[in-house]
Order: C-alpha cells, then structure tokens, then sequence
C-alpha cells in the first residue's frame, strides 16, 4: 500500500518546529535558516567592505561558530583576532565589569574592524569592547550579531549587521552556552528551564 502524500493533500500545519534534544523546549532556528542568514548577511558585508580588507574580532566563546561560518562566505580579504572577556557576576549575565582573558592580538591602528558577537543581550561586554577598540584608532568599527535580544538592554548598542531579533528567553546552541554544554548543537533553541532551576548559576529571565 502507497503512504506517499497526494500532490492535491495538504500538510497538516504545525505552529512549532520539532525540539531535536531532550533539553531543548522549542527550535528557535533551524541549521538550515540559520545558513541562509549568515549567507545573507556575508553578502552584504562583502558588497559593504569592497576593496578594504578587514580584522574579523570574535567574541569568545559563544561566537566562533558563527565566525567560522560566516568568514568562509566572505568575499573580501580578512584577519581573524579573538577576544575573550569575562564578566563578573552569574556566569549567563553580565555585570558591566569584565575580567580580560584574552586580549587582541593585531594591532587595529587604521584598520577596519568588524566585531562578530554570538548575541547581545544586555548590551554590556559590547559597550566595552567598542570602547576598547576605538581606544586604539581604528579606520572604522562595524558589529555583526547573529542574535539580538533587545528586551534585556541596559545599555544602547548599535550593530550594523543582525541576524535574528529574539524573544527574551534563554538560548543555547550554534556556539552559545549554559554552563558550556549545548555549544555543539546545529540549532537556535530555547533551553527547558527545568535544566536550571535550583542551580547556583540560573540564567537572568525576564
Ligand atoms: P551581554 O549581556 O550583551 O553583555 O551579553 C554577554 C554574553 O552573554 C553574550 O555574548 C553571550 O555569550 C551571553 N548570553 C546572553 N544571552 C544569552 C542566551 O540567551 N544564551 C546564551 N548566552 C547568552
């Protein structure tokens, strides 16, 4: 008997994407969405900084998967430097006060820089880090985030390229953390909060 689906039947409609792991309550952003919008967003860099060669500075950790992917879609010459900051306080938000445990390398006087963040969140660890940078006379700072959280700002931050605007929840996968899992997964997903209740370290929800 044929189980195939006829061409004039409908697919059943279905309001969430499927969770692919245990701990994850709903997907955000499939692989494949999220490789048309770094696709995209890799365009319109490349287009931005024709003829200029750039310093990609990523934010580790979060934002090297991002980099990673995004770097091999650029069509213009380009520099990779990391920086590692750490922020005082719970170990998923920020405090505004930040410990360097990795500085740049490259020197960025007169070069252009592009900041490649994982999310910004309450906007903090970008705040100072653009001061860092344009403390050392750069050509010109630009910011690419894949995700975007506004509802938590505490600090205005422009960026110049984003991937995804994102409810206030919390989100792990495609290179961002809780408590340094879930890194690995292909996908944007919101973390079931029964994986952080009672921890020392609960990410800052609304
Ligand atoms: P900030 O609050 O904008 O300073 O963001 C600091 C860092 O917190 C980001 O670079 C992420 O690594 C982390 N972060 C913020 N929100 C989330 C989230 O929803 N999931 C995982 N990490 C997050």
């Amino acid at each position: 008997m044929r189980t195939t689906r006829s061409a004039t039947e409908k697919k059943p409609a279905r309001t969430r994407k499927p969770a692919l792991h245990p701990d994850i309550r709903e997907v955000l952003y499939t692989q494949e969405e999220i490789a048309a919008k770094v696709k995209t967003m890799a365009a319109q860099i490349s287009r931005d900084y024709a003829g200029k060669e750039v310093i990609l500075v990523c934010v580790l950790k979060g934002a090297a998967v991002f980099l990673a992917d995004l770097m091999r879609q650029l069509t213009v010459p380009c520099i990779v430097d990391y920086v590692n900051w750490s922020s005082y306080g719970t170990s998923t938000s920020s405090s505004g006060v930040f410990r360097i445990l990795q500085d740049l390398e490259e020197s960025v006087e007169s070069r252009h820089v592009l900041i490649v963040e994982d999310i910004i969140d309450t906007g903090l660890t970008l705040h100072y880090l653009l001061r860092h940078i344009r403390g050392r006379n750069p050509a010109s700072v630009k910011v690419a985030a894949l995700l975007d959280k506004p509802s938590k700002r505490k600090i205005e931050v422009h960026t110049d390229y984003c991937g995804f605007k994102v409810p206030d929840e919390f989100v792990v996968g495609y290179g961002l953390d809780y408590d340094q899992k879930y890194r690995n997964l292909p996908f944007v997903g919101v973390l079931r909060p029964e994986i952080y209740a009672g921890s020392d370290t609960p990410p800052d929800k609304p």
